[in-house]
């Protein structure tokens, strides 16, 4: 009998809009290895991941062979059930960037003790960061107990973390106050949470559905509805930190701000799916879009890639365990089985109806 996996597509002009098929698995070739998915989270990022599917090149790295469907990226642990590549065992559990598919066969290279990466040349659309496989058993970071956590804030936190040290290294471009939109997303507070010690007053801004949450969490000096720009603090010197990426809300920070206006620093668009932040009736300076990766491609240039590694690895896990820790837990992890309950959890974070006090992960394999 031929063995078939299962998967779940995105209808690429509308994130929400989700198709199963089952596609035959085709057999082992010298050099592949079989990864079965078992838990990947799913948050905004990844329907920004489908948004910018084809401007960024998401959806080339995991082809479908058709056009109108693409595979929405996902972050998540798998276990290797097959393979052909040397140094690559059955057993292994890794990390890494996945379809939302049972399975995926990758073609192993750079193969060390700590991982390998998948050379098929799709994809080589997107940075380098996204094509390698962790082995959990050789990363000294790994944690069973925080798989949950992991799926969920590794690919967010090394975003937050990244524009932290960013904008540190600029010296918050003078600005004495952050305002960061989208306060309630996973990639705002955890920067925050980065913040706490620099000499910031930082103010969250967020919708009437979510200011409790982003209040109850304590990682903001105050906390702002949407409709109360206009009653913000100026004079300060001022940096706009913008996870929201909407236009309209940016013309309005821009203008309440006028000259105090420092830095818009462009990380995130939950309310849009415009991320150059072209508008030439903005005022103050040009948003400037910030990359994690390619922080991380400078590290690699100039040789401090290990050194920030190190000391980020240590601030990853503890802030894990904040957001996690039993006693006063920031959010509330909630498992999905299967990819129907993973198609209902993307058809609400496309609508902007997940809640923001849960974080979704979704369990594949029984
Ligand atoms: N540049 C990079 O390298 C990079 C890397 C990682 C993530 N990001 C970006 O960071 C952003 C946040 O991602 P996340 O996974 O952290 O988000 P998340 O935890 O899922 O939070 C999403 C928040 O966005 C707002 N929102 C989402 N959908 C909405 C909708 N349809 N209408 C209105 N508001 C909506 C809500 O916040 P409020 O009510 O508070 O607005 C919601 O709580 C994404 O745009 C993601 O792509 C960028």
């Amino acid at each position: 009998m031929t063995q078939t996996t299962r998967r779940l597509m995105t209808l690429k002009s509308d994130p929400g809009v989700t198709l199963i098929d089952a596609v035959p698995a085709a057999d082992l070739a010298e050099g592949e290895v079989v990864l079965a998915l078992d838990r990947f989270s799913l948050t905004t990022n990844n329907i920004t991941y489908a948004a910018y599917g084809d401007a960024i090149g998401y959806w080339k790295v995991f082809p479908t062979g058709r056009d109108d469907h693409g595979l929405m990226p996902v972050w998540g642990f798998a276990d290797v059930v097959g393979s052909r590549a040397e140094g690559v065992a059955v057993g292994a559990r890794v990390f890494g960037y996945f379809p939302m598919a049972e399975t995926l066969t990758v073609q192993a290279e750079k193969v060390s003790s700590g991982g390998f990466a998948d050379a098929a040349p799709w994809r080589k659309a997107v940075p380098d960061i996204y094509n390698r496989y962790v082995l959990c058993a050789a990363d000294a970071n790994y944690a069973a107990e925080l798989e949950n956590a992991e799926a969920i804030f590794r690919p967010l936190f090394i975003t937050s973390y990244t524009a932290v040290d960013f904008l540190r290294d600029h010296d918050f471009f003078g600005a004495k106050q952050v305002v960061v939109s989208s306060a309630s997303s996973k990639t705002a507070y955890g920067s925050a949470h980065c913040l706490v010690e620099d000499e910031v007053r930082l103010i969250g801004l967020t919708g009437a559905r979510n200011r409790a949450f982003v209040e109850g969490l304590g990682a903001y000096d105050a906390v702002y509805g949407y409709d109360e720009v206009e009653m913000l603090k100026t004079g300060v010197p001022t940096l706009y930190l913008d996870l929201a990426g909407d236009p309209g809300l940016r013309r309005r920070v821009h203008a309440h701000f006028g000259a105090d206006l420092k830095y818009d620093c462009l990380v995130g668009s939950t309310q849009s799916d415009d991320f150059t932040g072209d508008d030439p009736d903005l005022v103050g300076p040009r948003p400037v879009f910030f990359f994690a990766a390619t922080c991380l491609d400078s590290h690699r240039q100039r040789g401090t890639l290990r050194a920030f590694y190190d000391r980020f690895f240590a601030d990853q896990r503890a802030f894990f365990e904040r957001v996690v820790d039993p006693a006063s837990p920031w959010i509330r992890i909630v498992e999905h089985q299967g990819l129907e309950a993973a198609a209902k959890v993307v058809r609400d974070l496309a609508d902007g109806r997940a809640d923001a006090a849960e974080g979704a992960v979704v369990r594949l394999r029984a």
